[in-house]
């Protein structure tokens, strides 16, 4: 037997209904902000990482799936969706259609970390990027679209924590201001914070190791550092999200664990689904077209981990509707009445009903048990007088009630009974 990869997982018919009712959930809510798909390719050059994802981040220098194409190009599959969406934006002049593109993207990504709960080696993102605005509401906004697309879900327990991690100018000054305080303390922090000190000090103040948390209790707060238009900016996020009475707390110590953020960072976090708690993230990356070649075009975004998700919808236990439910199976006794259901069956379905029946010359008693384990609504069998008669006794499985319907009908008795 040949297993699949290690970090990847099988989607089966018993699952798969649940991720058909989350996509659902979030083309609607996305058309109720206008916001329009796009599909980017699965891999891009490997440079569009290195620019997008940022050269000091854990998930360049070590999760990402790169290898040499046999043109010898150096190819990586998403790690993300948001550097894919830029190159995408620049490359076809989207600049110049109306602004703001609001974009959202469902996908596979790829990082090579260590598999466990709600952490895998191939996952997928709900996504979306809003493109060329720099305004507060906009952060706003997309922080509103995640907290309603969560609503719809009945989702409970997300914590949402927003930051702002300031611009270029502020981000320096307060970088000096905590290396010199951590300077003093590096013998202590792990081996990847001591890394992270000259690449990326803003990562230490989440990492997850204890004596690393202890020692950036006491660093300086960003937030005491942002310049007045950073700090204006989000001000006016946290008023336009109080009055749209979106709960938050503030947290100075989310950083996020790519290069691309400015300003506005956020995320939802659930203490139901274990270590790896954050469904969602997100945020401001106003210099990020300008590293694809584009014209200086702000944005704000958010990616939610579809199985993280799912585990925090069950933990819950949120109930999803399996939206593919059989309507009717058509249950033939004989060879010449197979024949009949045959036709019923394809009928019903050119009708925009779902119908089923027997593929494996089941008999009877079987094939109400078959019908049963798939859950179809309605029951009608087909023997010799039902054949002679035109007509078929249609048995509704919850509560055994029947009723006889000419074959002509079917379609039309189905349709009026769905519940
Ligand atoms: P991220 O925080 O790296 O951000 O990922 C977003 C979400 O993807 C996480 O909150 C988590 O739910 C899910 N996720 C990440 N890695 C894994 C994994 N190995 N297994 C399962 N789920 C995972 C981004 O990717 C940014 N592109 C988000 C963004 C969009 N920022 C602005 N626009």
């Amino acid at each position: 037997m040949i297993n699949a990869p290690k970090g990847t997982k099988d989607l089966l018919p018993e699952e798969s209904y649940k991720w058909q009712y989350i996509e659902k959930i979030a083309r609607e809510t996305a058309n109720l902000f206008d916001i329009k798909e796009i599909r980017t390719p699965t891999f891009e050059h490997t440079e569009v990482f290195l620019r997008g994802v940022g050269e000091g981040t854990d998930i360049v220098n070590k999760e990402m799936y790169t290898f040499n194409d046999k043109g010898n190009r150096s190819i990586t599959l998403k790690p993300e969706g948001t550097a894919g969406v830029a190159r995408a934006f620049v490359e076809n002049g989207m600049f110049n259609m109306p602004l703001p593109q609001k974009l959202f993207y469902i996908t596979s990504c790829f990082r090579y970390e260590r598999p466990q709960a709600g952490r895998l080696r191939e996952f997928h993102q709900f996504g979306v990027e809003f493109l060329g605005s720099d305004t507060a509401d906009t952060d706003a906004e997309a922080i509103l679209f995640a907290k309603t697309f969560f609503d719809k879900l009945n989702v409970k327990g997300l914590t949402l924590y927003i930051n702002s991690i300031g611009c270029k100018k502020c981000r320096a000054e307060y970088e000096t201001a905590l290396k010199n305080y951590l300077r003093d303390n590096l013998g202590n922090l792990c081996a990847l914070c001591r890394e992270r000190f000259e690449k990326n000090p803003l990562r230490i103040l989440d990492c997850k190791n204890e004596e690393c948390k202890k020692i950036v209790e006491n660093a300086p707060d960003i937030l005491d550092y942002l310049c007045d238009d950073c700090k204006v900016h989000f001000n006016k996020v946290r008023e336009l999200l109080d009055l749209a009475g979106v709960e938050y707390k503030i947290d100075s110590k989310i950083v996020r664990g790519l290069d691309y953020y400015t300003k506005t960072v956020f995320e939802f976090v659930s203490e139901n689904i274990g270590a790896q708690g954050t469904v969602c993230g997100g945020g401001r990356y106003d210099g990020l077209i300008e590293e694809f070649g584009g014209n200086r075009v702000p944005g704000i975004g958010f990616a939610m981990g579809i199985e993280r998700l799912l585990l925090l919808l069950d933990s819950i236990g949120v109930k999803i509707p399996d939206l593919n439910r059989t309507e009717i199976y058509i249950a033939p006794m004989g060879e010449e009445e197979r024949k009949k259901a045959f036709a019923i069956v394809q009928k019903l379905r050119l009708d925009g009903v779902s119908a089923e029946t027997d593929h494996m010359n089941r008999g009877i008693k079987a094939q109400f048990k078959y019908a049963d384990k798939i859950g179809a609504k309605f029951v009608g069998v087909i023997g010799s007088d039902e054949l002679a008669q035109g007509k078929i006794k249609i048995k509704e499985m919850e509560t055994g009630a029947e009723s006889f319907v000419d074959f002509n009908d079917m379609s039309e008795f189905v349709k009026e009974n769905r519940a």
